[in-house]
């Protein structure tokens, strides 16, 4: 096993506003998590599949992979932490203890249940060269610096893209970056920008605006929507 996806599914949805986690909520009669992994599994380059789940869910590991039955191989789920840095950093120690031959991650939010093993794979591909890739997409609006209620700067959209996962890494560099960033007590809301701080160099591929993050109450009837979209 040399390429594993972690799927991150640890957070409380706070945002969301239901009552278990955001992962769990079913969209299209699934939970998010299942969207997001069964869409990781079908990539070919994909390994197995590893969920890092809330503390205290652990238990229903063996009636996900039964209730699953992904393409690939479903690792045992792990526990995740208090930050998404941690969780994945817990994921990360896990990986490298128990499964030392892997040397590619997928680092994917569960609640971006519209990935497809596409996204997946052309990550994977443009992260060969350095280490390191992630899809990102153009911002059509324009963009303000606004500083104690008032703008004090229009910035350069052209320049500026927002950040999506799967991001994909070299698992060697992410602990280097996981590390540094533990050290240099820095919390960053991406594992690329975590990378960034090593100087290795972050490619970017296309994203897809499909590929969203559930977040907000209102995201789940647009996730529905799309679901049922997509089937048409
Ligand atoms: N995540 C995680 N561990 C955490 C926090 C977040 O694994 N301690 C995961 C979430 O489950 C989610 C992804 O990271 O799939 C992106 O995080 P976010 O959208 O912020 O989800 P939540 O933290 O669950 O939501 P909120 O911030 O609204 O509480
Ligand atoms: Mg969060």
């Amino acid at each position: 096993m040399e390429r594993v996806a972690i799927v991150l599914a640890a957070g409380r949805g706070e945002r969301l506003g239901s009552s278990e986690p955001k992962a769990f909520v079913e969209v299209a009669g699934h939970p998010v998590l299942e969207h997001s992994a069964r869409a990781l599994a079908a990539a070919p380059s994909v390994d197995a599949v590893l969920p890092v789940l809330p503390a205290g869910m652990l238990d229903g590991a063996e009636s996900l992979r039964a209730a699953w039955d992904l393409d690939t191989v479903l690792l045992d789920p792990i526990n995740g932490g208090k930050t998404r840095q941690q969780s994945v950093y817990n994921a990360v120690r896990w990986l490298l203890e128990y499964q030392p031959a892997v040397c590619w991650v997928w680092v994917h939010d569960a609640a971006r249940c519209f990935v497809s093993a596409e996204d997946a794979e052309r990550v994977l591909a443009a992260a060969a060269k350095t280490g390191a890739a992630l899809p990102v997409i153009p911002i059509h609006e324009t963009v303000k610096r606004v500083v104690s209620g008032h703008v004090s700067q229009t910035e350069d959209r052209r320049e500026l893209f927002l950040a999506q996962t799967p991001q994909v890494f070299r698992l060697e560099i992410l602990r280097e970056a996981l590390d540094k960033a533990a050290r240099d007590h820095v919390q960053g809301t991406d594992c690329a920008s975590l990378v960034e701080r090593l100087g290795v160099e972050v490619n970017v591929v296309d994203g897809r605006r499909e590929n969203w993050k559930l977040t907000e109450a209102g995201d789940l009837d647009r996730a529905e929507r799309q679901f049922a979209e997509s089937r048409q």
